[in-house]
């Protein structure tokens, strides 16, 4: 049998949501399944149920909406369905094999869920737990409906047919590309902080992609809601150079100070960002086979809808 660390992994991606239906799928299953996944999992619905139920008590909400956004097998899910009984959970993923285990996780913990279409999942009563399988991002699926979208350990991969969809939806917006092309150019002006040696188009083309990403999210929330991060990282984000902030809020739509002057569209205002060190890094290491990527951990940035 082949061992889970013997593929390529861009080869397997490139083949869009499809591909967590084969092998990295299975290798994903084996990586979340692990006790630093289960504590980031458990740290991050924690993160998420203490800042939810403050705006809840603020807008008077008793029974929240939550997408989780890519919830995979529904390791962060199940945990939030745990701790916050009063929440109604919609998940979002585009593999058929880890949803139907994230159904069958809930049915185990006597979580009542359901496989359903886009259109039933967002309506109320039924199950407290609805997973839809789609292609991501979706911008069919109804809008402003959310109090919470959650997007953990992020990894979306487009499929080769994808691009008019990402055109359509932000990608060729003139504005953000000019701040991209710019962002793309930059380097640290010392080199030794730099953390890229990526060619800029291809930096230009993860940026514009991760903005449509951020755009699809913003569409699910209700105007002031939540938007939760859980990504992987080296440092708190107040810790990084400023170009390395840059670069990530852009990419999050949430890069509120403008670029040699060139503001670019904003959709998110930065909250609130927590570090913690953790082995769940390795998930990158295994991708990049870059020893830098075996140390770090993960960190829960909160943004809140512009
Ligand atoms: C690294 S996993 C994270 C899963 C989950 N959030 C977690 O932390 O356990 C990435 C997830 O994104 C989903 N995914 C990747 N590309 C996708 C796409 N184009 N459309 C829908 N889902 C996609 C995969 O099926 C997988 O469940």
């Amino acid at each position: 049998m082949k061992k889970p660390l013997d593929f390529n992994f861009t080869r397997a991606l490139a083949r869009g949501h499809v591909s967590y239906d084969a092998t990295v799928g299975t290798w994903w299953e084996h990586r979340s399944a692990d006790d630093a996944h289960k504590r980031a999992y458990r740290h991050s619905a924690e993160h998420t149920r203490d800042s939810l139920r403050k705006a809840m008590k603020k807008n008077k909400i008793s029974s929240p909406l939550i997408v989780d956004y890519a919830c995979g097998g529904g390791h962060y899910l199940l945990e939030l369905a745990r701790l916050m009984p009063e929440a109604r959970i919609v998940g979002l993923d585009g593999s058929k094999k880890l949803l139907a285990l994230t159904a069958a996780r809930c049915e185990a913990a006597g979580i009542s869920a359901t496989i359903t279409t886009g259109e039933k999942a967002f309506v109320a009563g039924g199950p407290r737990v609805r997973l839809v399988r789609t292609n991501l991002p979706n911008f069919k699926l109804p809008a402003g409906k959310a109090d919470a979208v959650a997007f953990v350990f992020p990894n979306i991969a487009p499929g080769p047919d994808d691009q008019p969809l990402y055109d359509r939806n932000g990608y060729l917006n003139r504005g953000d590309a000019a701040v991209a092309k710019m962002l793309a150019r930059f380097r640290e002006m010392d080199p030794e902080d730099e953390v890229t040696n990526e060619k800029p188009a291809l930096l230009f083309d993860g940026y514009m992609t991760e903005r449509v990403l951020a755009r699809n999210i913003r569409k699910f929330l209700k105007p002031g809601g939540l938007w939760i991060k859980v990504d992987y990282a080296n440092a708190l984000r107040s810790e990084l150079t400023e170009l390395s902030q840059w670069r990530c809020l852009f990419a999050e739509c949430a890069l509120e100070a403008p670029i040699k002057g060139l503001q670019s569209e904003l959709l998110f205002k930065l909250r609130d960002n927590v570090f913690r060190r953790s082995s769940v890094i390795l998930d990158v290491y295994h991708q990049t086979k870059d020893p830098s990527d075996k140390t770090g951990g993960y960190f829960i940035t909160e943004f809140g809808a512009v």
